[in-house]
């Protein structure tokens, strides 16, 4: 059984994070999608609300299972059996911090690798960060994120708005 794990913060995921799922899917017999629940980062939705929104727009892809995680990626990847762990390159400006993490990964367990997907080229210069910005300024983000994500963005926006006041 060859499972990889594809970790992140996914607050919220995009369309490119989704095109990373759905051909790093194709290669592995199950991709085990890692949600960070992380202290040392404040992120717009909870951990609960980013597993639910990854889960509906993962659901029509069987070999795909949506998990949240904390601590270490690898403490984590052990505790699953998986020894792949994989991400996306967008652009240069990536290349330093995923080089970085995946040879601290590799120095804490050296039997996990990493393997890293290009983004396609109309993913490229999309992050989660541009797509709060732009959502914040009331931006259609349809070309963003998956459909189902796009009203939940806004809402959170909202709310977040009115804890502000
Ligand atoms: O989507 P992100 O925020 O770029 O994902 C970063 C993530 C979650 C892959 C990374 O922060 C991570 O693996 N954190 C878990 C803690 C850990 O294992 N750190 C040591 C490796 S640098």
């Amino acid at each position: 059984m060859k499972r990889a794990i594809y970790p992140g913060s996914f607050d919220p995921v995009t369309l490119g994070h989704l095109d990373i799922i759905k051909r790093s899917a194709k290669i592995v017999d199950e991709l085990v999608v890692g949600v960070l629940n992380n202290n040392l980062k404040t992120p717009l939705f909870s951990v609960e609300n980013r597993v639910k929104m990854l889960n509906e727009v993962v659901k029509d892809i069987p070999n795909v299972k949506v998990m949240a995680f904390e601590g270490l990626l690898v403490d984590f990847a052990k505790k699953l059996d998986a020894k792949i762990i994989v991400r996306g390159l967008r652009a240069v400006t990536d290349f330093e911090y995923e080089l970085q993490m995946s040879q601290t990964n590799m120095v804490l367990d050296n039997e996990i690798d990493t393997i890293f997907f290009t983004t396609s080229l109309e993913y490229a210069y999309l992050s989660s960060s541009t797509v709060k910005e732009a959502a914040y300024y009331g931006a259609d983000i349809s070309r963003f994120v998956p459909e189902s994500v796009i009203p939940q963005v806004f809402e959170k926006l909202k709310e977040k708005e009115k804890k502000n006041e």
